[in-house]
């Protein structure tokens, strides 16, 4: 099955590849799994306090288009607002990738990662003014 250039673009190149500090209260972590195949994907953003995302790593074990849509995401999330970075969908990352239909589910854990790590820091977010 033949690749994109922009997934071998952001296979070989990949932007944002890394780890933010987790104590961070300002810090969101997504981890996901795809079932389908078992690979993972690990994203992290930071949010500022009035809800910008100002910055984006991300660490994935898995195939050429995992790693792509990751890296894509990344790039695509910087500077948005929470609920603008909410409605990026797989379709927009497979679309922007031209992924063939067996490797949608590789931007599925994208979305899924985007999500996952907003929700993580909406409840660092609770956890904190419930205390104050
Ligand atoms: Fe995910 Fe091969 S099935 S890397
Ligand atoms: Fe499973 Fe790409 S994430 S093959």
């Amino acid at each position: 099955m033949a690749y994109s250039d922009k997934v071998i673009d952001h296979y070989e190149n990949p932007r944002n590849v890394g780890t933010l500090d987790k104590q961070d209260p300002n810090v969101g972590t997504g981890l996901v799994g795809a079932p389908a195949c078992g690979d993972v994907m690990r994203l992290q953003l930071k949010i500022t306090d009035e809800g910008i995302i100002e910055d984006a790593k991300f660490k994935t074990f898995g195939c050429g288009s995992a790693i792509a849509s990751s890296s894509l995401v990344t790039e695509w999330v910087k500077g948005k607002t929470v609920d603008e970075a909410m409605t990026i969908s797989n379709k927009d990352v497979a679309r922007e990738l031209a992924l063939p239909p067996v490797k949608i589910h590789c931007s599925v854990l994208a979305e899924d990662a985007i999500k996952a790590a907003i929700e993580d820091f909406k409840k660092k977010r609770e956890a904190r003014q419930n205390k104050a």
